[in-house]
């Protein structure tokens, strides 16, 4: 770590009490909510993170990451947003579009190539070992299973695993998924997620208390 990115640290730590940060190193442009925890070895540069999430320690999270929802669990290892080199050109290596190689004087983007945005909902539980591609969405509620990696969009509250991944199950049916969506319970003030605690490990109790 260099002692810039030492300061940045500890300012953004100065900045974000609640939250815990142990990144090795951590973008300019990252925004946190707050509880959010970044454990050791891990490059974070998403955009934004919503308030408890959390991510295992030796992960790297490109720039290219749009959002990390709240309450969201990844585990060590995540490899998140990789981008594409150009594959139909002479040379796949990006000194034709990186300024720090020395041969263009500014950072270009390369539409479809290094342009593309992922974004991570709510409550998304990542397994470890996991490898996102840069340009997909992963929708609220979904589990990533262990090892996989993620190369499409992925539908809310399903279950998928595997290289790539595909689909497990779903975790609940399409009504309860739609009600569960529609609560938008990882926006609710603390004070109402404590006062329904319980109800948060009964789905049926859950449901009742929201409809
Ligand atoms: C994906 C996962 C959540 C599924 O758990 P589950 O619902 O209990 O699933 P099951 O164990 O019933 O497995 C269902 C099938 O998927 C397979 N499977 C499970 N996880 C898999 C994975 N990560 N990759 C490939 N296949 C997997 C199982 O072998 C089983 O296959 P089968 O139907 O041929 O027997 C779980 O296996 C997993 O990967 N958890 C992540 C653990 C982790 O990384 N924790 C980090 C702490 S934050």
């Amino acid at each position: 770590m260099t002692l810039v990115q030492f300061l940045w640290r500890q300012y953004i730590r100065l900045k974000n009490p609640t939250c815990t940060i142990h990144a090795y190193a951590l973008s300019k442009q990252v925004k946190f909510d707050k509880h959010v925890t970044i454990e050791p070895g891990t490059y974070f540069a998403a955009k934004k993170i919503g308030k408890y999430s959390f991510i295992g320690i030796n992960s790297y999270v490109d720039k290219s990451t749009a959002s990390i929802g709240n309450f969201c669990s990844i585990a060590m290892n995540a490899k998140i947003s990789l981008q594409n080199h150009p594959h139909e050109w002479v040379t796949t290596h990006p000194f034709t579009y990186r300024k720090k190689y020395g041969f263009v004087k500014e950072n270009i983007n390369i539409e479809g190539v290094n342009t593309k945005q992922t974004v991570i909902g709510n409550d998304v539980w990542i397994g470890a070992n996991v490898t996102v591609l840069a340009g997909v969405t992963i929708g609220n509620g979904a589990i990533i299973g262990a090892n996989s990696l993620v190369s499409k969009d992925i539908e809310p509250y399903s279950i998928v695993s595997g290289t790539p991944a595909r689909l497990v199950r779903y975790r609940f049916d399409e009504e309860t998924i739609a009600k569960i969506q529609a609560s938008q319970w990882w926006n609710w003030e603390d004070k109402k997620i404590q006062a329904n605690l319980s109800k948060f490990s009964n789905t049926e109790a859950f449901l009742k208390s929201i409809s």
